[in-house]
């Protein structure tokens, strides 16, 4: 008979110092001492599927075994990432998109005959980041000829990406997506009499998924990026971490283009490379 632990593992404080080195190591997320609970809630889960009694057996395991600690990291990191976003959160961001961004990219297109416009969404989670920002496209750009759109969405945590790949939320996801929108973008289904929406392939289609950890360079994006979401990430950087992501984007960034990040997050005191456009907007300096 399967016999089921019913109690928690208590984490050590060695034990919480040597995960929190080794995720700040490998994601740049920096976990302050009173993240020691989160981390005993979030990976107890992970002792459970190695039959491990103890942190102290898991850490361990970890330090002791290079190839534990290769095929673990993957899913230590997506137990700890936090994931929380929504269909157009932050709505200024795709007000800027609609009002400034794509209207520049059009104008600019008149003088230059470039009609490709490409967007990283760098911290993309479930994906209602992309998927917003490719319906704002599609609202402004659909029905006018030879546009390239692609949305480049990356997360560091492999299950999120699964999720968004599918591109199939849960009613309320959507709420504040209009009827109308919901229609031109989105295909109903009910499962258990629960309604789910599927992005649809006119959105789908725009965006490509991948992932990349932004504190591993070179980035895989094979060509210059017009504009960066890097929303909600930076606040789990520490100030030295942040300055070196800013600096990784200026690279991959055209001259003038647009970076933008959260809203409790800013680039004061952190780069001077960038002009502060308002509302948590930014564009690279020339
Ligand atoms: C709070 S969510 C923000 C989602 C979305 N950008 C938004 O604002 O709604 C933060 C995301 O950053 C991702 N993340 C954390 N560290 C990362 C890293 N080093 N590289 C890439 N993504 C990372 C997490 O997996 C998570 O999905």
């Amino acid at each position: 008979m399967t016999e089921f632990r019913s109690s928690i593992a208590t984490i050590q404080d060695s034990e919480f110092e040597y995960l929190k080195d080794l995720i700040y190591k490998k994601t740049g997320i920096f976990l302050a001492p009173h993240k020691k609970i989160m981390v005993q809630s979030r990976l107890n889960v992970r002792l459970r599927v190695h039959n491990l009694n103890s942190f102290e057996e898991y850490v361990q395991r970890l330090k002791s075994s290079a190839s534990f600690l290769e095929t673990e990291i993957t899913d230590l990191i997506n137990r700890i990432t936090t994931n929380k976003t929504d269909f157009f959160r932050e709505n200024h961001h795709f007000e800027f998109l609609k009002d400034t961004f794509f209207p520049y990219m059009e104008e600019e297109s008149k003088k230059t005959g470039n009609k490709k416009i490409r967007i990283w969404c760098s911290a993309s989670s479930t994906g209602e980041e992309p998927y917003s920002i490719a319906i704002t496209a599609l609202e402004f750009f659909g029905g006018k000829p030879g546009w390239n759109i692609k949305i480049i969405a990356s997360d560091i945590d492999t299950n999120v990406i699964q999720l968004a790949k599918t591109g199939i939320y849960k009613f309320d996801r959507l709420d504040v997506v209009s009827e109308n929108m919901k229609q031109k973008y989105f295909t109903k289904s009910v499962k258990d009499n629960v309604i789910y929406y599927e992005a649809k392939p006119n959105i789908k289609s725009l965006i490509e998924y991948k992932k990349i950890n932004l504190l591993e360079k070179p980035y895989p994006l094979g060509e210059k990026m017009d504009l960066i979401f890097c929303r909600n990430v930076i606040i789990y950087f520490d100030k030295p971490t942040q300055k070196q992501l800013f600096s990784n984007f200026e690279e991959v960034l055209c001259p003038f283009g647009y970076l933008i990040i959260g809203h409790s997050e800013t680039m004061f005191g952190i780069s001077d490379k960038y002009k502060f456009l308002g509302h948590t907007i930014y564009q690279k300096k020339v």
